[in-house]
């Protein structure tokens, strides 16, 4: 198995363990068929990969074996935020069929917490994660942890996240306070549920950025503007990176 040397993990503090043990209780409490979870938001930068990557370590110090995702293969930004030691394959590889499950994943340094990185930015995503490859690995992974965390991209603005949701036992909805507008949460919320996924809940982050309602919708539009333009244009995903 491949080994990944994840160098940083999210200092927190005290009051934000505290909101991951609770989010990791809850879960655990959900019943013993929520084990495949899809952690997503309407908008990118609202805390999808903090959270999915903090809640996955706390599962895993909670004595359960977890396997992390990385389902936003558009825009992946693990390797450079956690100073983690390159993995050779990811996900892209598997689905594209060039290579197995034993050969994508990875095994890391924090104890039960197993990994398969998004991989190269394929063509055509939403496709390939549409294909039987996604639904196998869930199925054989199923039977080898006791919790599967996908990381996937904004639901308000490309559709793998539904696709993804689909194949899993439950969503967690990011939600980053004073970022995006209500209306445009329950419009994620019902797409969500329009393809028949089910929603565990809301977990609401950056709760204490210093951001008043003045300039509230200015960040808004901004993050929207830039989103749209940068990484999930028509055409124009995976020609930019960060
Ligand atoms: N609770 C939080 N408080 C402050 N900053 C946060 C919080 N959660 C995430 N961030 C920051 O917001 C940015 C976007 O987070 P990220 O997890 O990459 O979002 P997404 O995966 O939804 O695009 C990152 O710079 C991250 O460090
Ligand atoms: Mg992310």
């Amino acid at each position: 198995m491949q080994k990944i040397e994840i160098n940083k993990t999210d200092e927190l503090d005290y009051h934000t363990n505290e909101a991951y043990k609770s989010l990791r209780t809850n879960i655990q409490f959900s019943g013993e068929n929520v084990k495949v979870i899809a952690i997503t938001s309407c908008m990118p930068n609202e805390g999808k990969s903090s959270v999915a990557m903090n809640l996955a370590c706390s599962l895993a110090e909670a004595a359960r074996r977890v396997l992390y995702i990385d389902a936003d293969m558009r825009k992946s930004v693990l390797v450079g935020r956690y100073k983690m030691t390159h993995a050779n394959f990811g996900l892209s590889h598997f689905l594209s069929g060039q290579k197995s499950l034993e050969e994508v994943l990875a095994q890391t340094n924090i104890s039960r917490l197993h990994m398969i990185v998004a991989g190269p930015v394929p063509p055509n995503p939403a496709e390939l994660l549409e294909g039987k490859r996604f639904g196998e690995l869930i199925k054989a992974a199923r039977e080898v942890y006791d919790y599967i965390i996908i990381d996937t991209p904004p639901v308000g603005v490309i559709i793998d996240s539904v696709i993804v949701a689909k194949q899993c036992d439950g969503i967690a909805m990011v939600i980053a306070a004073d970022e995006v507008s209500y209306k445009f949460s329950q419009k994620a919320k019902s797409q969500l549920e329009v393809a028949g996924c089910r929603i565990l809940g809301a977990i609401l982050n950056k709760v204490d950025l210093r951001r008043n309602g003045r300039y509230g919708s200015r960040y808004y539009n901004k993050y929207y503007r830039k989103y749209y333009g940068s990484y999930y244009g028509a055409g124009t995903y995976g020609k930019e990176e960060e």
